[in-house]
């Protein structure tokens, strides 16, 4: 099993915080940010990583996370975004690290409360296509929503001026191998960016997207709102958190 986190991007939403270094390396609490979704896979049982970052700050990951070992890492290996081209255009720089299996991504500025072992095992020993992790939030306007008619998931759509459910799909995806084709099809949004919305969209088209409503509270890190609210929930109720 193997594990993609994704931490380009330039935090432009935190400066100046990140003018001086990488979004996901600032604190989360009394841990960097990145140490979360390192913390979330390895709980997952999932020991062999790749962390996809970018920006003028990426040398910073080294001198934090070394070669992974301390932190309980099997194996961990780095990729470089040049610019942000977006989530899938960031998840394109994974394929020779997946080597034609199953992924597991998560954004490097999400952090979970409970584990998500139980959705990624049953993923990686029956499933195929791609399957997502939602959660109720009260900002839904901030995230792609899943679209529901029946229970299941017909549309999902990046953020809603007026949202159709206020179920957010979190930043942490299952996929097939196919993925990496998927992501050569897509064609830049009204933000320029290559959406991951995008890539579960063609999933779902093709009847081929399952998901599960995650369990505890879930937070992303990426304003200042939302760092203030992760290190909050960390500091009340602890999360996944690795070192
Ligand atoms: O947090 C969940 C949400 O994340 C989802 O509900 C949305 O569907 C998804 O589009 C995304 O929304 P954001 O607008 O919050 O994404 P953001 O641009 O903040 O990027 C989140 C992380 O993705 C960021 O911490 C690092 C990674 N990323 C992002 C971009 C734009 C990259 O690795 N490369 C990139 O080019």
């Amino acid at each position: 099993m193997k594990g993609v986190i994704l931490a380009g991007g330039l935090g432009s939403r935190l400066r100046p915080l990140t003018l001086v270094t990488n979004k996901h390396l600032l604190p989360v609490y009394d841990r960097p940010m990145i140490y979360y979704p390192i913390q979330c896979l390895l709980n997952a049982g999932i020991s062999e990583i790749l962390i996809v970052t970018g920006g003028e700050h990426a040398g910073d990951f080294l001198k934090l996370l070394k070669n992974g070992k301390q932190l309980g890492i099997r194996h961990l290996e780095d990729a470089y975004q040049e610019g942000e081209g977006g989530i899938a255009d960031a998840l394109k720089l994974a394929e020779d690290f997946a080597d034609g299996g199953k992924i597991c991504v998560i954004l490097g500025d999400n952090i979970i409360e409970k584990n998500i072992r139980q959705a990624s095992g049953d993923f990686f020993t029956h499933s195929s296509g791609g399957k997502i992790l939602l959660k109720e939030v009260e900002d839904p306007q901030r995230f792609g929503v899943a679209k529901l008619v029946d229970g299941k998931i017909v549309e999902i759509i990046e953020k809603p001026q007026d949202p159709p459910s206020n179920l957010a799909v979190t930043g942490i995806y299952f996929y097939d191998n196919d993925v990496f084709k998927v992501c050569q099809t897509l064609e830049p949004s009204k933000r320029g960016e290559l959406e991951i919305t995008d890539v579960n969209n063609y999933y779902l088209k093709r009847g081929d997207l399952t998901h599960e409503v995650l369990e505890g509270w879930w937070t992303d890190a990426g304003t200042f709102e939302s760092l203030f609210r992760a290190s909050t929930l960390v500091a009340e109720g602890g999360a996944n958190k690795a070192g």
